[in-house]
């Protein structure tokens, strides 16, 4: 055998196994079953990216039979078994540079944000964290405390990237106020007290990157949330806040748009199908995760009660992908645990209900298995409202007492395709941005969506 078949046949070789290899990596992913399943484009890649690797392979089988029959490979054989192997090693670095490379440059800083904690058991407001990111090491101090009171300063022990300063203890309805370094003082207000009212905001899929989204508009909804004369206690970001979450640039440019808004205003992120797509789970947690009190990456699901008020925190991004069997056990454990009497709130990326239609391979309304899966779930222990984003509309409907509100209307391009309207829609808005503004009263609570200018666009009463 010469050496130029050796080498043939080891490139046809390195040509079958990349592709495969690589799509194995790329299909063990967070999140990528439900992509797989639903998104036509990333379909059709990867099933590219296998048919060459296939090819690759059946080339060298043709090369090796070929010649073991006549002695000598055709051109047209040589050629194919040339030409397959290289397109698939091509085809291979192209896709994994689309997805690597941005991940692993461009990284910077990302300001300080006041990220919403667990609450500690007894008291009525969470704890919080002022949460940044530097691209380089460093050791910094934090003064904080009762705007009114004796500030205490908390120094990091070493020089770290991911900073993280808890603040703990906290009274309801109190002005509080820090100073990181020798950076301006933040002031920010706690939430009020069981049995008061309160407001929150929320909102998603602002998209931030992509060339349609609209930062002007993230920008003076965030304002418009955290005006402190506006009275809103949390924000509850709904997910898909980057366009391409394994984009490390878009996580800068995300911080850079979100934190001058949210350093003052308690607000707790929820992961989109963006914001974790192919490999940005990572980028993810990073800028926005919550570490878990022994240093671990915490679950993407939490429990955050205030104000008497009990909101769940699920990573639903799409489908039931990343529904994994201990995210649906300790969603059980928790709503059983919940007295009936009390608000349950949950949040998560993708819709349950909604009008729209088919687009890019999936139907973009009443989201199937989400609903067959949770909803039963929800009327069982007697949730009350349910918030999310992936849809990029403003809707709200009703089913078996539970109302749901999809908001994700933060800056991302709004969804235009109405061609099936769901039964249980109450109230449907396309085409405009802005959030959804909720109050809890006593036993009632007013739903309303503002738009991007802070109108009142639509508002319901509903009772617990
Ligand atoms: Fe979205
Ligand atoms: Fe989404």
């Amino acid at each position: 055998m010469t050496g130029r078949v050796t080498g043939r046949r080891a490139i046809s070789i390195i040509g079958g196994t990349f592709p495969l290899v690589f799509a194995f990596y790329a299909y063990r992913l967070h999140g990528m079953t439900d992509y797989i399943n639903d998104y036509g484009p990333l379909q059709r890649s990867l099933l590219y990216l296998v048919m060459a690797g296939v090819l690759a392979w059946a080339g060298l089988a043709i090369d090796v039979l070929w010649r073991n029959k006549s002695g000598r490979a055709g051109a047209a054989a040589i050629g194919f078994t040339w030409l397959m192997p290289v397109a698939a090693i091509f085809l291979t670095v192209g896709f994994a540079s689309y997805i690597l490379v941005p991940k692993y440059t461009g990284g910077g800083d990302v300001p300080p944000q006041l990220i919403l904690l667990d609450t500690p058991a007894g008291r009525s407001v969470p704890n919080l964290a002022v949460s940044f990111y530097t691209a380089a090491a460093s050791k910094n101090t934090l003064l904080w405390g009762e705007a009114d009171g004796r500030l205490k300063a908390v120094t990091e022990r070493s020089a770290v990237r991911k900073h993280w300063f808890e603040l703990a203890g906290l009274k309801p309805d109190t002005q509080y106020m820090y100073t990181l370094n020798d950076s301006p003082a933040v002031r920010f207000r706690t939430p009020p007290a069981a049995g008061e009212t309160f407001w929150f905001a929320a909102a998603g899929d602002a998209h931030v990157g992509n060339k349609t989204s609209d930062p002007a508009a993230t920008e003076r909804i965030l304002k418009s949330i955290s005006k402190p004369t506006n009275g809103y206690s949390l924000f509850f970001d709904l997910g898909d806040t980057a366009q391409l979450g394994f984009d490390n640039g878009m996580w800068q440019t995300a911080g850079a748009t979100f934190s001058p808004y949210t350093d003052s205003i308690p607000t707790a992120y929820v992961a989109g199908n963006h914001d974790t797509m192919l490999g940005g789970l990572d980028l993810y947690q990073r800028y926005l995760g919550v570490p878990s009190s022994d240093g671990e990456e915490a679950p993407l699901w939490r429990r955050i009660d205030c104000s008497g008020v009990h909101f769940i925190l699920l990573d639903l991004e799409w489908e039931l992908g990343t529904y994994v069997p201990a995210q649906k056990a300790w969603l059980e454990a928790q709503l059983k645990s919940i007295p009936q009497r009390d608000w349950t709130i949950v949040l998560c990326h993708t819709f349950f209900y909604a009008s729209g239609g088919q687009e890019d391979g999936w139907p973009w309304y009443d989201n199937k298995s989400v609903i067959a899966e949770l909803t039963p779930l929800f009327k069982k222990y007697d949730v009350d409202l349910v918030i999310s984003g992936h849809k990029h509309q403003a809707e709200i409907l009703q089913n078996d007492g539970v109302t749901y509100v999809v908001a994700g209307t933060l800056g991302g391009r709004p969804d235009t395709i109405l061609t099936y309207k769901s039964p249980a829609s109450h109230w449907l808005k396309q085409g405009a941005l802005g959030f959804a503004d909720v109050t809890i009263q006593g036993s009632s609570a007013t739903v309303a969506f503002r738009g991007a200018d802070d109108k009142v666009l639509f508002r319901t009463t509903i009772a617990k």
